[in-house]
């Protein structure tokens, strides 16, 4: 006969792997980030519906967007900057801005509220702050701050008609006249999709530059982030996406975002493990993929180094390896004529930027 203290023992040793594999089924997900208040969420949806009811009105751009910029100068791009320190290269960006005309662009900038920022009190960046909310990495509330800065963008100047996010590491690669030819004007600047030769010197058709991919390793483990089925039935595996948060959209994208509640609905759950959570390299590309691939470049215009990445950050160029050949390499792009914003820099490189901005076109 056996022991009792055998058969407990036993039955515990058998019943650890059946407990390792039920485990993150029974218990609770481990919030990795507190879930988005309703009272943020409330907040949000206000704007968003204020921001769709006036796209409707007449005067809207994103249905004459095909319109040449020679005739209607006053299209705009909206940057917008996603922040939670201080923008380290503000200097860099007043630099970009200086001279240039007040009627072709607009800055917003949503801040961390949580974090002490100095709001610079003169230069581009002064009183461009929008409301802001707490933000948290690998967190869906990145997500929100996005769209949040697409809306206010939308609702405060009907100009507005590419939309480019961008984060406190960003910086140009080229000057802000290069990039308003290549997004507005310039024929051959997407080499992905050709202009048909009809009307010279018109753009035609504008599309939205975000990055869509479908395959990449680790893609399953990132779709069942938050549970087995979670996603379902409103995005599939084979529809799920991946792509840089960094982005260009159009205006018609931007508004097709700010609408949207069916997948938003999926992505703001919580994950259940922090290494494969990364919704806002998600969302976007998964949304805009679903409701109109053929309007996106499938790349986008803001260069990142990967190699050799530490804990899902990219590469960070230090001080010592800034330089014109450095930006050069930064700007060659298969896809388009270059590269227009690249990231990550480390906040000593402002100085070197500085200097060879003035050497550089
Ligand atoms: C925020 O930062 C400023 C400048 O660094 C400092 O003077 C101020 O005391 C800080 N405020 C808080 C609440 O930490
Ligand atoms: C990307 O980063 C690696 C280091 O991880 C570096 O060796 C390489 O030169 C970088 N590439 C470019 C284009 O700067």
């Amino acid at each position: 006969m056996l022991s009792s203290p055998f058969i407990i023992a036993f039955s515990l040793l058998l019943s650890l792997p059946i407990l390792f594999f039920l485990a993150p089924r029974i218990l609770p997900p481990r919030h990795l980030s507190p879930p988005i208040p309703d009272s943020d969420e409330i907040d949000d949806a206000a704007l968003f519906r204020r921001a769709i009811s006036l796209s409707h009105h007449p005067n809207q751009p994103s249905r004459t967007f095909h319109l040449s910029t020679k005739k209607n100068p006053s299209f705009k791009i909206a940057f917008l900057f996603l922040t939670n320190t201080d923008i380290q290269f503000a200097s860099l960006w007043d630099r970009f801005f200086h001279n240039q005309p007040t009627n072709l662009y607009n800055i917003y900038v949503h801040a961390d509220p949580t974090v002490n920022i100095t709001r610079p009190d003169s230069g581009v960046f002064h009183n461009r702050f929008i409301p802001s909310k707490k933000t948290y990495r690998a967190s869906p509330t990145l997500i929100s701050a996005t769209r949040r800065l697409l809306a206010t963008a939308i609702l405060d100047d009907p100009a507005n008609a590419y939309f480019a996010v961008l984060s406190q590491h960003c910086i140009p690669l080229h000057s802000f006249r290069y990039v308003y030819r290549s997004l507005f004007v310039s024929k051959t600047f997407d080499k992905s999709e050709p202009e048909p030769e009809s009307e010279p010197g018109i753009r035609t058709k504008y599309r939205s530059f975000i990055e869509i991919i479908s395959k990449t390793p680790r893609m399953w483990k990132r779709y069942v982030a938050r549970g087995r089925y979670a996603m379902m039935p409103e995005v599939p595996f084979e529809k799920f996406r991946v792509g840089s948060q960094f982005f260009t959209l159009t205006r018609k994208h931007a508004l097709l975002i700010i609408a949207d509640r069916k997948l938003w609905k999926k992505f703001k759950l919580p994950c259940y493990r922090e290494d494969e959570c990364y919704p806002e390299e998600h969302y976007f590309p998964t949304l805009l993929s679903m409701a109109d691939p053929d309007g996106c470049t499938k790349y986008t215009l803001t260069r990142v180094n990967w190699t050799g990445t530490v804990n899902g950050h990219p590469y960070t160029y230090r001080s010592s390896e800034v330089s014109p050949e450095l930006i050069g390499r930064l700007r060659e792009s298969e896809n388009s004529e270059s590269y227009l914003f690249a990231r990550k820099f480390s906040p000593d490189c402002l100085k070197p930027l500085m200097r060879i901005a003035k050497s550089m076109s």
